[in-house]
């Protein structure tokens, strides 16, 4: 099918500011930060493997596939909040040792990642320290992520179609191509998370799910929503 993508910027960027938080290209030395948050067991309970990460190295993984992509180039940021009582070190920020510009500024605590993955069908993920859990930042990130990322300069691209599902969600242009979309894959059971995309426009995309096998220790049953870029 006809559409569109993003073309990411190069070097990573920009720096997204929103009403309370700043969004950072994600940096590879960000790993004692992320592993901090990884190492909880409610914050992993809805990822694909269940699992909080065995240690720094298997952050250091995470982060790498995260920054560099598994499936192509991503477009991925950590959350940052202005806190008077935290310092540069403080938090885990890291050193910008890793050719990026971008490292937080004295007074900024880290707070998690928000970003989209996987072009060949883009999808949205995000993850918050416990600490920071409701007080409304996810959806203040995707908000902020998305109006940054909708606002890219775009390519055509042929892509497969490989989803019935979606049709019924998706908009037909005058010229035949189908609009861009961006899709997010939640633990049924994940309330808060299904709250944030719905706070942020997304629908549940009907009958499509993914139920594990019995053995498996991460999610349930996975479910879908999707986003339309706006005109
Ligand atoms: C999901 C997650 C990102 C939410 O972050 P957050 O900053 O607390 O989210 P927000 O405060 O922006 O919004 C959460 C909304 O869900 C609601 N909510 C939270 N838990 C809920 C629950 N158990 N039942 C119903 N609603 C719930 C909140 O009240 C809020 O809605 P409101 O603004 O209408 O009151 C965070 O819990 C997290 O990082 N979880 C672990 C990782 C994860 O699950 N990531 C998503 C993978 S798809």
């Amino acid at each position: 099918m006809k559409t569109t993508r993003p073309i990411f910027p190069a070097p990573p960027g920009p720096i997204i500011h929103t009403e309370r938080l700043v969004l950072r290209p994600t940096r590879l030395s960000e790993v004692d930060a992320y592993h901090e948050m990884r190492s909880n067991a409610q914050v992993m309970l809805n990822s694909v493997s269940g699992l909080v990460d065995a240690d720094r190295e298997a952050t250091q993984l995470f982060l790498n596939k995260l920054v560099n992509g598994k499936n192509g180039p991503t477009y991925t940021f950590s959350i940052y909040v202005a806190d008077k009582d935290a310092s540069a070190d403080h938090g885990g920020a890291g050193g910008g040792d890793d050719g990026g510009g971008d490292a937080p500024a004295t007074g900024e605590r880290f707070v998690g990642n928000v970003g989209f993955y996987d072009m060949a069908k883009p999808a949205v993920g995000y993850m918050l320290r416990r600490e920071e859990w409701g007080k409304g930042y996810a959806t203040e990130a995707l908000r902020g992520a998305l109006n940054n990322y909708w606002r890219l300069p775009r390519h055509a691209v042929d892509s497969e179609d490989d989803w019935p599902e979606l049709k019924r969600y998706q908009t037909i242009e005058q010229d035949g191509s189908v609009r861009e979309g961006v899709r997010a894959m939640i633990e049924v059971k994940n309330a808060g998370s299904k709250r944030v995309v719905g706070k942020c426009g997304f629908a549940l995309v009907e009958g499509k799910e993914w139920v594990p096998a019995p053995d498996h220790r991460g999610p349930e049953k996975l479910v879908w929503y999707y986003l339309e870029k706006p005109l």
